[in-house]
């Protein structure tokens, strides 16, 4: 049967960018009902065409509230298109102010529910292999979702469990034995992954590089100097936790059993006194997004009958619509005129509002002055920052350098000019997110004037 995808569904924007390729938000036309589809170029390498089917047969078999729902796939020649769950919350790494964190309520709710994820994975004998911020995303309830299955495999089928050996991952959040021994159990592996995730949640930055011991700050936390960044940041309680957690020998790290018994884990956290933490508060308090407006005016366009957006003080919120720029708001949705075709698997469960499609991205603000002087502006302070700056597109600027740990760093700058002001979007493309925000808040105060700092809705066409 074929699927009435390209007539009904426009695509709007992307929304992520990978090495497999992009993940674009689509929206149809008809129930403005919204769903992300990963596009997967499988020319590159022959065993990524392997990789993607295991991905599509892995992710298509899990079903829990926070695994990021798969719909369908397709496949056009070379291309793969895999239906997702569109998480309008975006990536928790947007949730994580560089060397500051998030409030630890928020952290605590998040690590519950990765432990959830991660508990529900592992009894169905998956291992996920690369759990880090960059995947995991959240919904329009601040529900954490675990996605990107494109590392995950099998250990355990029919009760039997395998050793791993595969090299996979991401450095900084790799545990260990990956790195030193030929095999590795897989849970445990994951458990690390999870430790690393809650430092980062709980102190803006990541612990090490890579867990060896020529890495001089892991060989510090190997020797209990807790007194040193970020574990100084971290309260006793969850610090706890984090030796559990981030043990190195994964027969004596905690598992998830005994994470659901830890005083922290279990009981929660007190609040701190003061209206900021009082629960909801989504701010950050850097210059990322706005200062602390909580009570500002501008709350007041989404208050009452929206109050999940209105908890978020975010910079740049765009509505989005391709066809008519416009959304109408009051058109009430319709899950029956989701897709239909044999090769999709069910339908978004809850329907999406307009409002639920706000776009919330941190990397991003609108400029007073035009693209090309938008574009002088930024080519001088990066020429001032020593990075590299390059004209990709007409409209598109690819930033270089290496990160303080001499990582790659490489993102675009995309110039979107609307109603007289100019949106400066930041996407990271290679590298360290944490050190990538670092970048660009400096960027930001860096351009000064030019930059508007108020809270803007608009709506895009
Ligand atoms: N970025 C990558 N995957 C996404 C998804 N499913 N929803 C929203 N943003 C995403």
């Amino acid at each position: 049967m074929a699927v009435p995808f390209v007539q009904d569904w426009d695509l709007v924007q992307t929304l992520g960018e990978g090495a497999y390729g992009e993940v674009r938000l689509l929206v149809n036309r008809q129930t403005e009902e919204a769903v992300a589809v990963k596009v997967i170029d499988t020319s590159q390498a022959k065993e990524c065409a392997e990789n993607v089917k295991k991905e599509i047969c892995v992710h298509k078999m899990l079903n829990h509230p926070n695994i990021v729902r798969f719909f369908g796939q397709r496949k056009e020649g070379p291309t793969v298109y895999l239906f997702l769950e569109y998480c309008t919350g975006g990536e928790l790494f947007d949730r994580i102010e560089p060397d500051v964190g998030m409030p630890e309520k928020d952290a605590h709710r998040f690590f519950q529910q990765l432990i959830a994820a991660v508990e529900y994975l592992h009894s169905v004998g998956i291992t996920h292999r690369d759990i880090k911020p960059e995947n995991i995303l959240l919904d329009d309830k601040d529900n954490l979702k675990l996605t990107d299955f494109g590392l995950a495999t099998m250990f355990r089928f029919k009760g039997r469990e395998r050793l791993l050996s595969r090299l996979c991952g991401t450095l900084p959040y790799v545990a260990p034995e990956l790195l030193s021994q030929t095999e590795y159990k897989a849970q445990p592996a994951d458990i690390w992954a999870c430790g690393i995730v809650l430092t980062a949640m709980l102190a803006g930055e990541l612990p090490w590089d890579q867990p060896t011991e020529n890495c001089q700050e892991y060989s510090d936390w190997f020797q209990k100097k807790t007194y040193l960044p970020p574990w100084k940041k971290i309260q006793p309680m969850p610090l706890s936790l984090l030796t559990k957690l981030l043990l190195a020998s994964p027969d004596a790290r905690i598992t998830i059993t005994d994470i659901k018994k830890d005083r922290w884990f279990a009981q929660g956290v007190k609040q701190p006194p003061g209206p900021l933490g009082s629960g909801g508060n989504k701010l950050l308090q850097s210059d990322l997004g706005l200062k602390s407006r909580a009570n500002s005016d501008d709350r007041m366009q989404f208050s009452s009958s929206q109050p999940d957006l209105a908890a978020g003080g975010w910079e740049a919120m765009l509505l989005i619509s391709q066809t008519d720029g416009l959304v109408s708001f009051s058109q009430p949705t319709k899950p029956e005129h989701m897709l239909l075709g044999s090769q999709l698997l069910g339908t978004p469960g809850a329907s999406q509002s307009p409002w639920q499609r706000l776009v919330r991205r941190m990397t991003r603000f609108f400029t007073a002055v035009d693209a090309d002087a938008s574009l002088s502006a930024l080519k001088d302070v990066c020429d001032g920052l020593a990075l590299g700056f390059k004209l990709t597109c007409a409209k598109q600027v690819t930033v270089s350098t290496l990160d303080k740990r001499n990582n790659k760093l490489i993102f675009k700058v995309h110039l979107l000019e609307m109603n007289q002001k100019v949106l400066l979007d930041f996407r990271l493309s290679k590298g360290d997110g944490l050190e990538f925000k670092r970048l660009f808040v400096k960027i930001k105060q860096k351009l000064g004037v030019i930059v508007i700092t108020q809270k803007i809705l608009l709506p895009v066409t």
